[in-house]
């Protein structure tokens, strides 16, 4: 069998506010194999951002009290890597691509010296003409028209699709291992968006790097991933091949999310959203948190909580009922 190439066991990541402690994520699983591409689901709010941030330690602690049984990138222990590692592997083996580039460039300096201070990082000769080429091969590679004029140009320059292709850029500067892309298109207008994402697929392809793909894009996640992992309040509530999950969603809340998918063979405005709203996750529900929202929902879900098991072979599912759903 292969090894996961990152291994998250029972992460939990709490932040105290003045009005209670948030359980932003409240004990997930998630394994990540070589080269696969892994989509991340599930309404605003339910921890996506807080997982993917969670990986290299890039939230502020404290407030944020991140907590796991296991964390893992290959061996490395990323709970105990002092912070010197952890930025080695950010930008080198680990790729990483924000929704809004503009946190993650530096305005005061030109898109080309970023991507060669990104190569440079990584690189034991530190050879800085050679970096320079390959920030320009790097920005022509992802689509930057012009790309050894562009290189001179600072971020205020770029529009926003192309601040996204320099960021792409700079996460597979260095043939990452691993590629984390939190919502990179959600900030790009609708004709941008199919073009940053064929470019994340090129990316994927081009380094054959493992991809975490965050999305609330149910049509990006049928197209691109490999295995889909559901998140709801904190947790995953399903994992499984894309395939199946499409075919046979086998958890309630999976069920909700595939109806509110605008269909073309229906003649309707309405989205067939989940009724409600995410849980508040100061004061999640008892028992299973989806059950205020779930059609199946019975006693046992509000007294006891689904912890996520094996429903099917490679299909996991965190609903005492999955058997049910859908039939
Ligand atoms: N710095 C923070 N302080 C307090 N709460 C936070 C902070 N960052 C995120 N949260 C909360 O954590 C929860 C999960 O957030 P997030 O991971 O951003 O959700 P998603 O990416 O799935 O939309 C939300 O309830 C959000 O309000
Ligand atoms: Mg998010």
């Amino acid at each position: 069998m292969t090894q996961p190439l990152l291994r998250i066991e029972s992460l939990r990541v709490d932040f105290p506010t003045d009005d209670g402690v948030v359980h932003a994520v409240d004990g997930v699983d998630l394994e990540v194999f070589p080269g696969e591409i892994v989509a991340v689901v599930g309404e605003s709010g339910s921890g996506k951002s807080v997982t993917a941030m969670s990986v290299l330690r890039l939230l502020r602690e404290p407030p944020a009290r991140v907590s796991a049984d296991v964390l893992t990138f290959r061996d490395h222990d990323l709970r105990t890597l002092s912070p010197a590692d952890l930025r080695a592997l950010r930008g080198g083996p680990v790729g990483m691509i924000f929704q809004d580039p503009m946190t993650a460039l530096n305005p005061v300096m030109t898109i080309g010296d970023q991507i060669a201070e990104a190569v440079l990082l990584h690189q034991a000769e530190r050879d800085r003409r050679a970096a320079r080429r390959r920030a320009v091969d790097l920005l022509g590679l992802v689509g930057v028209p012009d790309a050894a004029q562009r290189a001179r140009q600072y971020p205020h320059e770029f529009s926003g699709g192309m601040r996204q292709r320099a960021m792409i850029a700079m996460a597979i500067a260095n043939d990452p291992d691993l590629i984390i892309a939190d919502e990179p298109t959600t900030a790009l207008d609708v004709t941008i968006q199919a073009q940053v994402l064929e470019l994340v697929r090129k990316a994927q392809r081009e380094t054959g790097a493992a991809t975490v793909l965050i999305t609330h894009d149910l049509g990006v996640v049928a197209e691109l991933a490999d295995r889909v992992v559901v998140m709801y309040a904190g947790r995953v509530v399903e994992t499984a091949g894309v395939e199946a999950l499409f075919a046979q969603p086998r958890h309630p809340y999976t069920v909700g999310l595939l109806a509110s998918l605008p269909r073309m063979d229906i003649d309707t405005d309405e989205l067939n959203a989940i009724p409600g709203n995410p849980p508040n996750m100061i004061d999640p529900p008892s028992g299973c948190p989806f059950h205020p929202r779930c059609p199946l929902a019975r006693e046992r879900c509000v007294t006891e909580r689904p912890g996520l098991r094996e429903v099917a072979p490679g299909r996991r599912s965190a609903c005492h009922y999955a058997e049910e759903v859908g039939t």
